[in-house]
């Protein structure tokens, strides 16, 4: 169970001077129960990539295909995928339409058949999986901080259970705490067997949480590989806007010094390559 996608393509104003090409042949497969993170500067192409994996935007050429059924004008059951596959926008604004956030939790379960006695349940267990307090349901969503819209963005979405998850810049708006705690989410959700697809900028927690990196520039898929692959490649070829992080460039200047270490920020692989490599001192010293 998959999400392919083939030499996608997409232009905007087609037909204008202002024709734009926002993907230009990018292809990957998201496999249930990995983590994938799509990284690249502003601009690269990562929402439009990010759309087309729900179908929100179906390919003008290339393909998308979701579990085996391709995404194309004709699909008849483009509201399956769409359930199938749950998008949490980079603007948490642009899919709130209810005056409460209980409303705004409820609609998709509610619209997917799920029975009025489940509802509140749902409810609470997707607020409370988010840190959202129940205090908080009644609120009206466009009222609330950035971090706590983008809290009932997510819930809204995980409530209906989707296969894939495709959060679009969950990270930003969240403080230190909200951050962790969105990514220990994420990785219980992986746990269970859905797909966590993240697009950010923030390379940091891409390197750190995920299980494979997208690397897009100029809509363009310029790397795709493990976090040790993408740091590698990102060492060698920097892409612009995206800022390795000063550990990995640390374990990088190690590693060039003869120490065996993955290129990680994990500060616990660093710290235990360093004791190895006392040890071997120690050992050359007796
Ligand atoms: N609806 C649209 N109409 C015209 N151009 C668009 C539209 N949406 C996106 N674009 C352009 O397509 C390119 C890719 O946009 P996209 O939003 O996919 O990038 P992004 O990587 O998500 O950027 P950001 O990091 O700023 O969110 C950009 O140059 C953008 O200006
Ligand atoms: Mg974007």
């Amino acid at each position: 169970m998959s999400i392919k996608i083939e030499n996608l393509a997409c232009a905007y104003n087609i037909g204008t001077p202002s024709v734009y090409a926002a993907l230009r042949g990018v292809s990957v497969t998201i496999e249930r129960g990995e983590w994938l993170s799509v990284v690249g500067h502003t601009g690269s192409g990562k929402s439009t990539l990010a759309q087309h994996l729900n179908a929100l935007l179906i390919p003008q050429s290339g393909s998308v295909e979701i579990d085996g059924v391709s995404v194309t004008p004709k699909t008849k059951s483009l509201r399956n995928l769409r359930k199938k596959v749950g998008l949490v926008f980079q603007y948490p604004e642009m899919q709130f339409f209810s005056e409460s956030v209980r409303e705004e939790i409820e609609f998709a379960p509610l619209n997917w058949g799920a029975g009025k006695d489940e509802l509140d349940d749902i409810v609470k267990d997707a607020a409370a999986s988010v840190g959202l307090g129940e205090e908080l349901l009644a609120a009206n969503p466009f009222s609330l901080s950035g971090g706590q819209k983008r809290r009932v963005a997510v819930a809204s979405v995980i409530a209906v259970k989707p296969d894939y998850l495709v959060l679009d810049e969950p990270t930003a708006g969240l403080d230190a705490a909200g951050i962790r705690e969105l990514m220990a989410l994420l990785g219980r959700i992986r746990a269970s067997g859905v797909a966590v697809v993240q697009v950010t900028h923030d390379l940091q927690s891409a390197l750190e949480h995920s299980d494979r990196l997208l690397v897009l520039e100029e809509g363009v898929s310029v790397s795709e590989g493990t976090i040790e692959e993408t740091a590698e490649f990102l060492l060698k070829n920097p892409v612009r806007g995206l800022v390795i992080p000063p550990l990995v460039r640390f374990a990088a200047g190690l590693r060039d010094k003869g120490l065996n270490l993955p290129l990680t920020s994990e500060v616990g692989a660093i710290v235990k390559a360093l004791e190895e490599y006392r040890g071997t001192l120690n050992n050359e010293t007796v």
